[in-house]
């Protein structure tokens, strides 16, 4: 018989990611009428249904219409999966999402195929979505998705990057491909450097369980900042389609080279040690910034600088491309710099792409001054822009893979991190930073030695807001 409705299977429906992240992505799908028009959401977890769990749905009133389940069992218990089994009986689509620590992705994925609950041949469509990050190092990544694969074909599964569902980050896509003139300069010949700054204000909060197991670099590098530099450098797709974009960023990762250790700054903010939870002597990185460079025709010799932290003075993230400056400049009989023309990429908290460039300052005398071409994302429309959240479970529920990362994108983006990990577990300790500040000078030092200019921080460029 064909199963009717779709159910959502939420592991570690307790857990922050959970209240924060995905339930009030249903809920706001459900107010603008995106969801299918049965869905069950079903918590799965080992102890009994914890109060107020569903409250973030009722946040919307068409969310508190939801059906909501609760499930036992154990994760790496299959028998104890026989209530699930029994609960998904007539369902037409099954969603895993595994908002869980990367250590029960393994027993979650064995238990489901062993109980018959992965397959989709012949039955339900059967989904599975993991969190990043996937895997703690690339030895650890390859298991897991070899796991993975041997229980859901590659199309069953979704990987998430939910830097990769913002509508900015997509934006990228259409701003390089639809626009000629600004793909005719993306390359060595006219771009000096590219900057990518992902910097957070926050601290790690009540984290530490997590964060000081992990760090930047597996935290925000392995993912968000390696994908949103590959859509960044990727050649141009054949088709926008999902495989054709995979591919083409699967390439511009394999340009990447492994992160170089002596070109790589490490971070951590003071009071990081006093952080409820951390370890004493913690040498876990709160920040890092690197430089790396990209074998391939059409980077050859540009140097890609990134840095990320907690606890810097704002939350930002944008990608800064650097075009080489005029040759020169004559006003009066002395030669002089031009503006540099910089295209920048705001991915939050404004939105939109900036291009700035040099104009005449207004007035009798010939001078010049630094100007702003801004395209603000948000008057592209009425509504209110769609949270990653919503973007990934929509993309989900549909069954496409344009914002999600193929498993062997994660592996070459581990391939990259990984002598930068392994480096910094032999032994050293982070460069601290005051709280707010703007992280460690040796990353101001970095640039100096590499000749890479200098960071740019908010306010600092004028042109640029
Ligand atoms: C998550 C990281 O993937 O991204 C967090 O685990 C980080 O540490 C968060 O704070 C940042 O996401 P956003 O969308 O707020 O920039």
């Amino acid at each position: 018989m064909e199963g009717v409705g779709t159910d959502l299977v939420i592991f570690g429906a307790s857990g922050d990611l959970a209240s924060r992240k995905i339930l009030p992505a249903v809920a706001r799908l459900a107010e603008r009428g995106l969801l299918p028009s049965r869905l069950r959401v079903i918590g799965a977890g080992r102890s009994e249904q914890p109060e107020h769990i569903w409250a973030p749905l009722q946040t919307s009133s068409r969310g508190s219409n939801i059906e909501t389940r609760w499930v036992r069992l154990a994760y790496g218990e299959p028998d104890s999966y026989r209530e699930l089994r029994e609960t998904l009986g007539g369902s037409a689509t099954v969603i895993y999402y595994l908002a869980t620590p990367p250590s029960t992705f393994i027993p979650i994925v064995t238990s489901l195929a062993a109980t018959g609950l992965a397959n989709s041949e012949g039955g339900p469509k059967r989904r599975i979505v993991v969190e990043k990050p996937l895997g703690n190092d690339l030895a650890s990544a390859r298991e897991i998705d070899h796991r993975l694969r041997e229980a859901f074909g590659e199309e069953q599964v979704f990987r998430i990057d939910h830097y990769l569902a913002k509508d900015t980050v997509q934006n990228t896509l259409a701003f390089r491909f639809s626009n000629a003139v600004f793909e005719a300069m993306w390359n060595r010949t006219l771009i000096e450097s590219i900057q990518v700054n992902v910097a957070e204000e926050v601290t790690i909060g009540s984290r530490a369980g997590y964060y000081d197991q992990v760090g930047a670099v597996r935290d925000m590098v392995q993912n968000h900042v390696l994908q949103l530099l590959a859509l960044i450098l990727m050649e141009p797709p054949r088709t926008l389609d999902a495989a054709n974009i995979r591919r083409a960023k699967l390439d511009a990762l394999l340009a990447i080279n492994p992160i170089d250790p002596s070109v790589a700054v490490r971070g951590q903010y003071e009071g990081y040690l006093d952080e409820p939870g951390v370890a004493l002597d913690s040498r876990r990185e709160t920040y890092a910034a690197a430089r790396l460079t990209v074998d391939n025709w059409r980077w050859y010799g540009v140097p890609i600088y990134f840095r990320t932290g907690k606890a810097l003075p704002r939350r930002v993230t944008q990608a800064i491309i650097r075009f080489r400056d005029a040759p020169l400049l004559r006003l009066d009989s002395q030669p002089q710099r031009g503006i540099p023309t910089l295209l920048v990429i705001h991915v939050q908290p404004k939105e939109g792409v900036t291009l700035r460039i040099g104009a005449k300052r207004p007035g009798a005398r010939f001078e010049m001054v630094a100007a702003g071409m801004d395209l603000e994302y948000s008057r592209l429309t009425r509504e209110e822009l769609p949270e990653a959240y919503e973007h990934v479970l929509s993309e989900v529920l549909a069954g496409g893979h344009t914002v999600f990362p193929s498993g062997e994108e994660i592996e070459r983006s581990w391939e990259i991190v990984d002598p930068l990990i392994r480096s910094w577990e032999l032994g050293g300790h982070p460069e601290t930073y005051r709280k707010g500040s703007w992280g460690p000078e040796e990353a101001r030092e970095l640039m100096i030695r590499t000749q890479g200019g200098r960071w740019i921080n908010p306010g600092d460029e004028p042109g640029i807001s």
